[in-house]
């Protein structure tokens, strides 16, 4: 079986059997040197020196957490969204009774920096910004380092969903000045769903020590005062942590430099292959993502049949367009374990279903 959906992504074998180890006391001294070592590991591939959490559960409830620890009800947040999971951060900041203001681009699009620049110059007010890394649902990866560096100039809050990026992609956080960084399990780290990691900056406390939201299960207090002790607040999804013991222990000895050339070499050689098949990007090229490929579908291609196909006759699994994207584009996800010879697997089962997915 080929899964190359961008996430949950497949486990190495080494992985595998670690997940299906016998459950231990989550108070006791085995789970401490785990959580110390994993969060150690965590915060090198972060490149941050930042207070690092582990929460139990899937990226959007980092997501969540972000909101919830940072901001009060009716603080003004520009939302910068160039897909699906921008518009759904922007979502939980209003679900929160966050003031959002959305600065919205077109599907495809990266964000302008001068876009950014403007709106947060026409409102002083503005206390956050919220930012995708990786825009999972279009395959594009914004300029972080320039996104920063405005937001920086205006001193507010960075927010960043690197739900999809992280562990694949290059993203130096402290370098970068980002305040509170999410990351998913189920992406470029090689274990299964049920983790997400939030890094916090000294800002970020400060702006935590003011935040009123209402917060219990996420509260990043409760989880520093837990990790001083090896623990964390509530039961822990303790076989992903013995899963992710073993990845990102060989992601450090790997280094993110090599882990984001392995990405983009596997990146470039899809696209050019989908290129010379006659078949579009979707994304715009100088910003197309190195973990998720996306392709337009032409008026004759069925989205859903190709998929179908794909999975029935091929074993491969591909993904289709989320939201308005929904039968215009399909996804291809190479994150995590992933090589090219997996690449050249799914290209083989595209050239043979490509054609019978023609109406
Ligand atoms: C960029 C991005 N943000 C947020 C999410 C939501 O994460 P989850 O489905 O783990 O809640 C995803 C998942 O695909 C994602 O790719």
């Amino acid at each position: 079986m080929q899964l190359r959906i961008p996430g949950p992504t497949p486990c190495p074998p080494e992985v595998l059997k670690a997940l299906g180890k016998q459950m231990i006391d989550h108070r006791g001294k085995e789970f401490g040197e785990i959580i110390t070592r994993i969060t150690a590991n965590l915060k090198t591939l972060f490149q941050t020196k930042n207070d690092l959490f582990i929460l139990s559960s899937s990226g959007s409830g980092g997501m969540e957490s972000a909101v919830v620890n940072m901001l009060s009800p009716s603080d003004k947040v520009l939302s910068v969204a160039i897909g699906v999971f921008g518009e759904r951060f922007a979502e939980i900041a209003r679900t929160y009774g966050a003031n959002v203001i959305p600065l919205n681009f077109e599907y495809g699009k990266a964000a302008d920096p001068d876009e950014i620049r403007k709106a947060l110059h026409a409102d002083p007010a503005i206390k956050a910004v919220l930012v995708t890394h990786n825009e999972t649902s279009t395959g594009v990866t914004n300029d972080m380092a320039a996104i920063s560096k405005v937001i920086r100039e205006f001193d507010k809050l960075i927010l960043v969903d690197s739900i999809s990026g992280l562990g694949s992609l290059d993203l130096p956080v402290d370098t970068l000045g980002l305040d509170v960084v999410i990351a998913g399990s189920q992406k470029g780290w090689m274990v299964p769903p049920g983790l997400s990691f939030a890094s916090v900056s000294e800002k970020a406390w400060k702006a935590h020590a003011v935040a009123k939201i209402p917060r219990f299960y996420f509260d990043y207090t409760k989880a520093k005062k837990y990790l001083a002790d090896a623990q964390t607040p509530w039961t822990p999804a303790i076989s992903v942590y013995f899963g992710l013991d073993v990845s990102t222990k060989a992601m450090v000895a790997e280094g993110v430099a090599s882990i984001a050339q392995r990405h983009a070499k596997v990146a470039e050689f899809t696209r050019k292959e989908l290129k010379e098949r006659g078949l579009t990007i979707f994304a715009d090229e100088k910003y197309a993502s190195n973990v998720v490929t996306s392709v337009k579908a032409d008026e004759k291609l069925s989205v859903p049949k190709l998929r179908q196909i794909l999975r029935d006759e091929h074993k491969v699994i591909i993904a289709g367009g989320q939201g308005k994207l929904k039968g215009k584009i399909f996804r291809i996800g190479h994150m995590g374990w992933v090589s090219k010879e997996d690449m050249k697997e799914v290209l083989q089962a595209l050239d043979k279903a490509l054609p019978k997915a023609r109406e």
